[in-house]
Order: C-alpha cells, then sequence, then structure tokens
C-alpha cells in the first residue's frame, strides 16, 4: 500500500491531496448517516443480531449486481484468497455485530467513545500477542484514551454493561481484522473495493447461522410487526438506508485505505467518530453531562497523541 510520503510533482500532490480529502469526508458523510439510521430502526426493532446481517446482505447483493452488470470488475481470486481472507472475515463479523448489539443497548455516542479507544487494544494486542515493542510515548499517550474512555463510561447515564462489553469486543475483534487484512491486502491484486465486497460476503455466510441461532425468525417475524404498527411503512427504508449506507461506507474506507498508510487511516476513523458522536447528540437529544464530555474529549485527544507518537 502506498504511503502518504510521495515524490510526486506539487500538482499531482495537491490532486492526491484532494482526492484523498473527498474520499474522507464521503466516508464521514456516510457513517454519520449509517449510525443515525441503524439507531432509528435499532429503537423500534431491537434485533441486532438481523439487522447486522442485513446490512452484510444488502452490500453482497449491491456487489453481485455490480460485478453482473459490469459496473464493477468481478475480481480473481483463487483458494488461497478466500482462505486468507477467512480470520478476517470472523474478526470482521465479531466486531460488527459486537458494536451493533453495543448500539441496541446504549446511546450510539456512548458506543463510539468506547470505540475511539481502539488504538489501546492494538498496542495491547502488538505487546501481548505478537511481542512488538512500542517507543514510551506511544504507551504514554494510552494514559488519556484509557482513562478518558473509564470516565466517560462511569459517568455515563445510560450505561449498560451489555452496550459496553459489545463496544470493547469490538474494539478487541477490529484490531485483530486490521492485522489480518493487512496481510492479506499487502500485494494483492484486489481493489479495496472488491476486497471489502468479498468480506462482505464470507462475514454474511458466517454470520447467517448465528442470527438466526440467537434471535430467529419468529423473534423477527414479532418485531417486524411491532415496527411496522408504531412507526408505519417507512420503517422499510430506515432498514434500507441503514443497510445500504452500511456497505457504502465500508466500502469507501477499504477504497481510502488502498490510498493511504494505515496510520492515517486510524486519524481519519477517529475524525470520524467525533462527528458521529456530535451528530448522533443532537439527533437522538442525548443527555449529557460535562464530565461525561471531558471524558470523551480526553480519549480522543489521547488517539491523536497516540497517532503523533506512533508516526
Ligand atoms: C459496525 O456495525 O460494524 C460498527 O458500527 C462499525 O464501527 P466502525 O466502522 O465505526 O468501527
Amino acid at each position: 500500500r502506498p504511503l502518504d510520503i510521495n515524490v510526486e510533482l506539487p500538482d499531482e500532490q495537491a490532486a492526491q491531496k484532494i482526492k484523498i480529502g473527498m474520499y474522507f469526508a464521503t466516508w464521514w458523510a456516510l457513517n454519520v448517516v449509517f449510525n443515525i439510521y441503524n439507531k432509528k430502526v435499532l429503537n423500534a426493532f431491537p434485533y441486532p443480531w438481523l439487522t447486522s446481517t442485513l446490512s452484510l446482505a444488502c452490500g453482497s447483493l449491491m456487489m453481485l449486481i455490480s460485478w453482473a452488470t459490469r459496473i464493477a470488475d468481478a475480481p480473481k481470486t483463487d483458494f488461497e484468497f478466500w482462505k486468507t481472507l477467512f480470520p478476517v472475515a470472523v474478526a470482521h463479523t465479531i466486531g460488527h455485530v459486537a458494536a451493533t448489539v453495543s448500539m441496541s443497548k446504549v446511546a450510539v455516542s456512548f458506543t463510539h467513545i468506547i470505540k475511539s479507544g481502539e488504538p489501546a487494544f492494538s498496542v495491547l494486542v502488538s505487546k501481548f500477542l505478537l511481542g512488538d515493542t512500542f517507543p514510551l510515548p506511544v504507551y504514554l499517550s494510552l494514559l488519556p484514551i484509557i482513562g478518558g474512555c473509564a470516565l466517560s463510561a462511569v459517568t455515563e447515564l445510560n450505561f449498560n454493561m451489555t452496550g459496553f462489553m459489545g463496544a470493547m469486543i469490538s474494539n478487541l475483534a477490529f484490531v485483530f481484522r486490521n492485522i489480518f487484512s493487512k496481510k492479506g491486502m499487502s500485494g494483492k491484486s484486489v481493489s479495496g473495493m472488491n476486497y471489502y465486497a468479498c468480506l462482505s460476503m464470507l462475514s454474511l455466510l458466517i454470520l447467517t447461522p448465528f442470527a438466526i441461532a440467537v434471535e430467529g425468525p419468529q423473534m423477527w417475524a414479532a418485531g417486524w410487526q411491532n415496527a411496522l404498527a408504531q412507526i408505519g411503512p417507512n420503517f422499510v427504508w430506515w432498514v434500507a438506508a441503514q443497510s445500504i449506507f452500511y456497505h457504502l461506507y465500508n466500502q469507501v474506507s477499504y477504497m481510502s485505505l488502498d490510498q493511504i498508510s494505515p496510520l492515517t487511516f486510524s486519524i481519519g476513523n477517529t475524525m470520524k467518530r467525533i462527528s458521529v458522536i456530535v451528530s448522533s447528540i443532537i439527533i437522538f437529544h442525548t443527555p449529557v453531562q460535562p464530565v461525561n464530555a471531558l471524558g470523551a474529549a480526553v480519549a480522543i485527544l489521547g488517539t491523536f497523541l497516540y497517532s503523533q507518537a506512533k508516526q
């Protein structure tokens, strides 16, 4: 993957910067829309295992149609590709369903505050499981991340243990997803867009039996009727929106990962969370205490210090 240090002419550099800026702006905007519809759906229909499955199914279908109609070229893959993708898909599935379970139990902003602690998980996993070592400033930057998340968690007005643990499990799973996908994407012949399409399809296969076992058609049918009665026919559009926007934001994020270093990517991801936290607090009128907001700000500041220290 190209690093963002380049030796291009000034004009090319400017064009590349504009392109990455547009990727980032699109990624964040799509993510904000996803988070809003996802929460609206979960408030009326609290079945996160099904909604997670539907987002993957919708993305898989969109990509199959794009390949069939040649809007996008289908990737050339072999058994080795799918074998390498499997651990990535397991981690993606766990991270996705855990985040959705979390958002079904707590405010969207709270899930994303805890998810801003992902760099801390990344360092701890790399150190204790992979034996990597980091310079002291990297470890020090974990203090505000962990401290800020902890302060936000203890002062959260609507704290719920499942919601908290879901976000923590999602952090852990996504660290593994990133470690495995680094291996799978390096030297790859599959574009970021198609890589994410294949990831969605494999994750869908993995998640479907678990979603049926945990929730199942009976619960879904009753819940669906209830949601339709409560919201009206618009509910179907909410489900469609959360599924389509889930795929689109992830696709754009993988397309930008193609162009930038993992570090720039993680800074972009943290900035994305700020826009989600702020917009969801406004839209859902989430009650926030000053000390709770302070915790979030400290955690996010910590992730910026972390990215500086890693550089
Ligand atoms: C999901 O449902 O997969 C999560 O909302 C993903 O969270 P992230 O892409 O913001 O890490």
